[in-house]
């Protein structure tokens, strides 16, 4: 009697038990569909953007007057740039994007290419130290604060190329990779041991701008592109150490200088711990 009782005590429970279960799946069923609604989620989102920029004024809350030549400031920047897991991509943005987009925690890649930023300051990336790259290539940029980049421990490559740049702001110390190419620095500009602390620095892009000396060069770099800046002359402290003749750089295997005034010819002595000449007028 007692193992008749248990056991339909038993089945009342598994019963039971496998009807919960079968709830739970069947509760499951409709949000099991992630793609189908991430498609169409995405599909949504970039038919609102190109609504957006088809018709700029039009759909806008009243509280927010954006008219063709607004401001995107006004505007979240996740409707105005892509955003994906980590990654801001803000480029070529309408309305016209003349200052840097407040960005989502975490955001560890930024891309404003081709936009009308003017100025970067010290708040802009405030709250986010996560940063690993920003590319601003294209842009108005004429001022930069100087510690707008230097809390981003982070920050392995930064683009600045094709700007209205003057001079260079501090820069974090682990980037791997710079890149100024087409501003308007100036030798007093490039704060003389600027990139001397960066030992991580692979590539540094700094031709066609208004250079006229070669600014101190870390022993990492590979890459050093100065074509079409307005340097002079070079000596043996340059690359090199008057003070050391065993001192060599094996890493450089790439330096432009063409487009220059110098004439690398008569400097001899000034490329002897190098294993390529730079690339410029030797005559
Ligand atoms: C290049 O430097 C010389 C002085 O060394 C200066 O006279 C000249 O204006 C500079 N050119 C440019 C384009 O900055
Ligand atoms: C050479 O001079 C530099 C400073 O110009 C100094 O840091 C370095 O220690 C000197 N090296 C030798 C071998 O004297």
């Amino acid at each position: 009697m007692k193992a008749f009782l248990f056991t339909c005590t038993l089945v009342l429970w598994q019963i039971a038990a496998s009807a919960r279960s079968s709830d739970q799946d069947s509760q499951l069923i409709p949000g099991s569909l992630p793609g189908g609604d991430l498609n169409g989620y995405s599909i949504d989102y970039l038919k609102s953007r190109r609504a957006r920029r088809a018709l700029p004024p039009a759909d806008e809350p009243d509280g927010s007057p954006v008219t063709e030549e607004g401001d995107a400031s006004d505007l979240p920047t996740c409707l105005l740039c892509v955003c994906l897991t980590g990654s801001v991509y803000c480029e070529d943005v309408s309305p016209d994007m003349t200052s840097v987009p407040t960005l989502p925690k975490e955001t560890a890649y930024l891309y404003a290419r081709f936009n009308k930023i003017k100025k970067i300051s010290s708040k802009d990336f405030a709250d986010t130290v996560t940063l690993k790259r920003i590319d601003f290539t294209g842009n108005q940029i004429s001022e930069i604060e100087d510690g707008a980049f230097s809390k981003l421990t982070l920050l392995e490559e930064l683009t600045l190329a094709e700007n209205r740049l003057v001079k260079l702001p501090m820069l974090p110390a682990k980037l791997t990779s710079f890149n100024a190419n087409h501003n308007l620095l100036k030798t007093k500009g490039v704060k003389a041991n600027l990139f001397k602390k960066m030992t991580k620095l692979v590539t540094l892009y700094l031709a066609n701008n208004e250079l006229e000396a070669v600014p101190h060069i870390p022993d990492s770099v590979r890459t050093l592109h100065l074509q079409n800046n307005n340097i002079t002359e070079v000596n043996i402290d340059t690359f090199c150490r008057s003070n050391d003749t065993y001192y060599l750089r094996p890493s450089l295997n790439e330096v432009r200088m063409d487009g220059n005034p110098v004439i690398l010819s008569k400097y001899p002595d000034s490329f002897t711990c190098m294993k390529v000449l730079p690339i410029g007028r030797y005559r």
